[in-house]
């Protein structure tokens, strides 16, 4: 696997800085605070973008007894469920995560502050949200602060999903992935997408570093036809250091793209990618 689509200080793979610590913390303080001087904010852009996705999504299910499920993939703290489903910005948990006065708390604490905040926050047309990644202390967060409404751990790129994702799959109606396009591969989508019960979308935002072309060919076998918005990038986050720069302009360069003006001045550049079936 590629590595990491969030950043890194100390340990490298394949050019890419990664570090795992965050992703598997009990709690959101560290990988807000590792992130926050990288400005990583995928997820800011992706917000309006699945807000818009997921309401199209469930208009399909207008009449139908119940309605489908997000499901984001590589949910880590749950931040998509979050910025999804509450009257919040990526700004704002960014100032929650990192303040002085919330580092000195347990994770105990700011759970049960978590809870409440996230609550007076709901969004009246909030959605289901079911929340997949290796991280499990992380999912368990977002499940325990209300964010998630199910969790799951399954490596679907070691093996098949467990019996209780399987029946989770078939309630899901559109995937979303930010900050994980180099982590999962048409393996992944390919097992989540065998489960599928309903029509599923796909909305994801990928690094230009990543080839994606092996997830669309997969879900093309299921039936989804995948547009690439060619008119813009969406920054991702600040390089590390000039070592991460060269290895992402090469990178990019090496899949046809110009870093001329994006990865050239320093950030990693994401392409959106969205897949719904070739039939409504
Ligand atoms: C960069 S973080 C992205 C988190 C979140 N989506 C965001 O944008 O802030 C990447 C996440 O991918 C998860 N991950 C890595 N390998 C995975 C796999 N095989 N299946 C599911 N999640 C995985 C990591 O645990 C980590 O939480």
């Amino acid at each position: 696997m590629a590595g990491s689509d969030c950043g890194g200080t100390d340990s490298v793979a394949n050019g890419k800085s990664r570090f795992d610590d965050i992703y598997n913390s009990p709690d959101p303080r560290a990988y807000f605070g590792r992130l926050a001087p990288l400005e990583y904010e995928i997820p800011h852009h992706a917000q309006p973008v699945f807000r818009q996705t997921a309401a199209e999504r469930a208009a399909l299910d207008d009449g139908r007894p119940h309605r489908s499920a997000v499901l984001d993939v590589c949910c880590s703290y749950g931040i998509n469920a979050a910025l999804l489903n509450h009257h919040i910005t990526l700004a704002e948990l960014y100032e929650r995560y990192t303040s002085p006065a919330r580092q000195t708390m347990s994770t105990a604490e700011l759970a049960a502050q978590d809870k409440e905040f996230y609550t007076e926050r709901r969004r009246p047309d909030a959605v289901p949200v079911f929340g997949l990644d290796i991280a499990a202390p992380a999912v368990h967060y977002a499940l325990e602060v209300g964010l998630l409404d199910a969790a799951f751990t399954d490596d679907l790129e070691q093996g098949p999903p467990s019996p209780r994702l399987r029946r989770a799959l078939a309630e899901v109606g559109l995937i979303t992935l930010t900050g994980g396009g180099s982590y999962i591969t048409d393996r992944t989508f390919t097992a989540l997408l065998d489960c599928a019960r309903r029509p599923v979308w796909v909305s994801a935002f990928v690094l230009r570093t990543v080839s994606y072309h092996p997830v669309v060919r997969a879900l093309v076998t299921h039936g989804l036809c995948t547009t690439l918005d060619i008119t813009r990038t969406y920054p991702q986050r600040r390089f590390t250091d000039e070592r991460e720069r060269q290895y992402a302009i090469a990178a990019v360069r090496a899949l046809g793209g110009d870093p001329a003006g994006r990865e050239e001045n320093g950030r990693f550049h994401s392409l959106r990618y969205e897949s719904r079936p070739n039939t409504p």
